[in-house]
């Protein structure tokens, strides 16, 4: 378990993870976060149930991943992030672009992402103030996120902590507590989820989460189901080239691959489990109900412990656990962006981390206020933090990884990537791979893009 103090994140000495278990651990705590707790029960909830859940798990086998794959060995051949990676075949306008459209991801994540922090934040201070029955009630959300500066100083409050620790340079120690805290994250879930669905009436909320009904199929599911995979296995925004770049040539690609979406998803199924069949126990899976949206934990987890007798306990251990989930990857969202500038403006630590900090400010307070103060500003009908979501998940995340495709299949091959692999192992899903590359993933990037476009200008209804 010492694996983790050799990951070194300055760039002047590139630092590598000691083995599989160091990168599989330090890829799961960046991707384990309030994607599998917070955003997939939602979306699952939203978007057709068992029928998003096995779009979803489709999906991630086959595109993550190949795309998985595909990042890490490119970061590994060349050694670097995103940027660099994209330069060091080819000094044009489409490399730079490829480079930076990676790269700007995360930085437009990280500011709605602590606010969302900030929620957990505000919730678990609650929880320790013994609020059970409060936080239970039907409004107490709504009404919150509408306290604009109440939301933003919960925002601000989670962001200075993520910026403390990076300061403070504690990230191996964070990654150490991380190791503890997972497990306890999934005893723990294991334990809500029994409890959830042993409810009344929660076993419709099982089935409909766990049985695929094709009535439920849209095109919008698989919208969804692939920014989803995107964004919980944190693909397409350079952190896996960032990853892939400190793997020593021994570390079977191919293994730790599945073992980080093993990890992901058990997660991610964990918190649905949790989270849906108390929709359904609580309000009766009446539709306006599964259609909550990125409200949908703060209103029925609240529920669940408050029906439980030792809500207040259990209430803060869950909210800490999700607090510690969002800080890791908020962390490495961050962290990201301060080594992308210390990288390509070659300034100090400090100066970078102070820009970064200035963006966060600013697009993290437009999303906190975007419920309140500024609830007039929408944009294609959607809220501020719906639009940043978006506009990350379903526009910029399809370019980045087509981007990273056609350097993959056109520009490096597959050859050398499959080369590149089995430096350390064979490739045993070569042929797949190689198929989902050349042919599956441009057609299927380009049809969801132009889907999510045409559905926010209304051309189609999905
Ligand atoms: N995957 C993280 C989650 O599930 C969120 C995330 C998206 C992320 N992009 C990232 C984390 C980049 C770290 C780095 O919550």
């Amino acid at each position: 378990m010492s694996n983790h103090k050799n990951i070194v994140s300055s760039r002047s000495d590139r630092g590598s993870f000691s083995g599989r278990l160091g990168y599989v651990m330090s890829v799961a705590g960046s991707a384990i976060g309030l994607g599998n707790i917070w955003r997939f029960p939602y979306l699952a909830a939203k978007y057709g149930g068992g029928m998003f859940l096995l779009v979803y798990l489709i999906l991630m086998l086959t595109f993550g991943y190949a795309m998985i794959i595909s990042e890490t060995a490119l970061g590994r051949m060349t050694g670097k992030s995103p940027v660099g990676a994209f330069n060091s075949f080819g000094k044009g306008l489409p490399f730079r672009f490829g480079g930076w459209i990676n790269s700007i991801i995360p930085m437009l994540i990280a500011p709605y992402y602590c606010v969302i922090g900030g929620w957990v934040t505000k919730y678990l201070f609650e929880y320790l103030r013994g609020n059970v029955q409060l936080l239970a009630e039907d409004n107490y959300f709504s009404t919150f996120t509408q306290e604009s500066w109440a939301v933003e100083f919960w925002f601000i409050i989670f962001a200075v902590f993520v910026f403390f620790i990076i300061l403070a340079g504690v990230k191996n120690g964070v990654e150490l507590v991380s190791k503890i805290m997972m497990p306890l994250l999934i005893l723990l879930a294991v334990f809500v989820t029994i409890y959830s669905i042993t409810r009344p009436g929660a076993i419709e909320g099982v089935k409909y989460f766990l049985i695929p009904n094709f009535k439920n199929f849209s095109w919008m599911t698989v919208v969804a189901a692939m920014g989803q995979m995107f964004y919980s296995l944190s693909i397409a925004m350079g952190i896996l080239y960032t990853y892939g770049s400190y793997i020593k040539k021994d570390v079977d690609i191919e293994k730790s691959t599945k073992q980080v979406e093993m990890f992901d998803t058990s997660i991610a199924i964990l918190a649905g489990l949790m989270i849906i069949p108390a929709v359904f126990a609580f309000s009766g899976g009446d539709a306006s109900a599964l259609q909550a949206g990125p409200a949908l934990m703060f209103i029925t987890i609240p529920k669940v412990l408050a029906s439980m007798g030792f809500g207040t306990p259990a209430g803060i251990i869950f909210f800490l656990l999700v607090l510690f989930a969002a800080l890791t990857s908020a962390i490495s969202l961050v962290e990201t962006g301060v080594s992308t500038f210390m990288d390509q403006l070659g300034w100090s630590r400090l100066k970078c981390s102070f820009i970064m900090g200035v963006i966060l400010l600013l697009l993290g307070s437009a999303s906190a206020l975007g419920f309140g103060v500024l609830d007039f500003i929408k944009i294609f009908g959607m809220s501020i933090l719906d639009f940043f979501d978006f506009l990350s998940n379903s526009i910029m995340m399809p370019i980045a990884a087509l981007a990273t495709c056609i350097l993959a299949v056109h520009v490096v091959g597959l050859k050398k990537i499959a080369e590149e692999v089995e430096i350390s192992s064979a490739f045993k899903r070569k042929k797949t791979y190689n198929f989902f590359m050349k042919y599956l993933a441009p057609f299927f990037l380009a049809v969801i893009l132009i889907s999510a476009v045409a559905d926010v200008f209304g051309i189609i209804k999905l």
